[in-house]
């Protein structure tokens, strides 16, 4: 286990090294199996209106410094047609989760090592945390698509814009059939998204474009095959707000259109407020609040929460400086056993000392863990 002071000497890395290599090869083996039957992989939803349920899932990164719990212990579902806005401070597990979901973890050291995703494409429904790879393609693009946080290390530096956005039609929608209808579907989808010079934009190479353009070829390749499960990974953080307000317009359209429903991933609480029907808040890996975008804007519970809200500027609010929460969040190599808010919480009671909160339900949608809704506090404390 790593030091709080966060010194490792040599032999302790060689150690952990050791133990992470015979614990990722493990699961490493079971995933690279061959002839994987359906029935193994195929599952039923607890909520048939449900597009994913995300279930006590954990996934950690084994590292040379010790394992990262980047998710531990998440649940929430995605509605069907539903936009979902996924909220929490940097690091916090957010990406791990989407990425999760996408199969899309940096392998061998990032892992699902517990837990359920369960994804309703309408005729199936699959437990993503044992679908085999050639089944998973199939799924991303097709079904669902993922528009990436970081644009330049998502684009391929060394093939032209035009190209790239080519090949997702290519390998996922079947009815372009020729090379020049590709063509004109990619520059059509470049235009989407609100590339002007789109003819010019399809023979240029990533670095001849800004951040915003990248991001926005980013979006146009993950709508391409109107994907039913649109999970958006701060999609809007690059660009600035007449572009941000198109590209929310456009999500929005396609979720009416083709009743997608979305995984939204944002800082900003603005986009939420605009976009979102549920919200989740997560902090250090974990879930601490959810409840209906309603629900969390009207009554945020948990302090983390609430902080959150305090922080955002309101228009016509006149304050003399903004609210920023205190502390920083714990070290994610050796969590605590206690409320992971503790050490920044203005609202700490003696009973917050005792073990990570469970959650409580606040309404039948609401729900939160922290000590401050637990009847039983003061008991807990002596
Ligand atoms: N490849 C990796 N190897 C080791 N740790 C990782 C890796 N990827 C992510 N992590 C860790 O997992 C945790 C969660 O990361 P994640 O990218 O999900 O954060 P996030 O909530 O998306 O943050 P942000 O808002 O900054 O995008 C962080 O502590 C991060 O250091
Ligand atoms: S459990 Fe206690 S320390 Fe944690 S957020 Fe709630 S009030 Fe604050
Ligand atoms: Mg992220």
């Amino acid at each position: 286990m790593a030091r709080n002071d966060g010194y490792l000497s040599a032999k302790e890395s060689r150690r952990i090294s050791k133990e992470n290599k015979a614990i990722t090869s493990k699961l490493e083996k079971k995933r690279r199996r061959r002839n994987v039957p359906e029935s193994e992989y195929l599952t039923e939803m607890k909520d048939p209106n449900n597009a994913v349920e995300f279930e006590n899932l954990h996934t950690f990164f084994f590292t040379d410094a010790g394992t990262v719990k980047s998710v531990d212990s998440v649940s929430f579902d995605v509605p069907l047609g539903k936009t979902v806005g996924v909220v929490g401070e940097s690091g916090c597990g957010k990406s791990v989760t989407s990425l999760s979901l996408m199969q899309l973890l940096q392998r061998p050291q990032g892992q699902v090592v517990e837990g359920s995703i369960r994804l309703n494409t309408g005729e199936k429904v699959y437990e993503i945390t044992k679908t085999p790879e050639h089944v998973m393609q199939h799924l991303r693009g097709n079904f669902m698509s993922m528009i990436f946080q970081e644009p330049m290390t998502s684009l391929n530096p060394v093939f032209k814009i035009g190209d790239q956005v080519d090949e997702v039609l290519f390998f996922h929608e079947n009815i372009y059939k020729t090379k020049e209808e590709i063509k004109k579907r990619t520059i059509e989808l470049l235009e989407m998204v609100g590339i002007a010079n789109s003819e010019g934009v399809y023979n240029m190479y990533p670095h001849e474009l800004s951040g915003g353009m990248r991001q926005r070829v980013m979006i146009a390749m993950a709508l391409a095959c109107n994907p039913k499960l649109i999970i958006a990974d701060e999609p809007t953080t690059a660009l600035d707000v007449t572009i941000q307000a198109q590209i929310l317009d456009l999500l929005r359209g396609l979720k009416d259109k083709i009743n997608s429903s979305i995984m939204l991933i944002t800082h900003d609480l603005g986009v939420i407020a605009e976009m979102a029907d549920y919200v989740v808040v997560m902090y250090s890996g974990r879930v601490v609040e959810a409840g209906t975008a309603k629900e969390i804007f009207a009554n945020p519970a948990h302090p983390y929460t609430i902080g959150l809200m305090a922080s955002k500027p309101v228009v016509g609010r006149e304050v003399d400086k903004l609210y920023s929460i205190p502390g920083k969040v714990p070290n994610p190599i050796n969590m605590p056993n206690y409320c992971y808010f503790r050490d920044r919480c203005d609202k700490r009671k003696p009973c917050c000392d005792g073990l990570y909160p469970s959650e409580i339900w606040l309404s039948e949608t609401h729900r939160v863990s922290c000590y401050l809704y637990d009847e039983n506090c003061e008991a807990k404390a002596e």
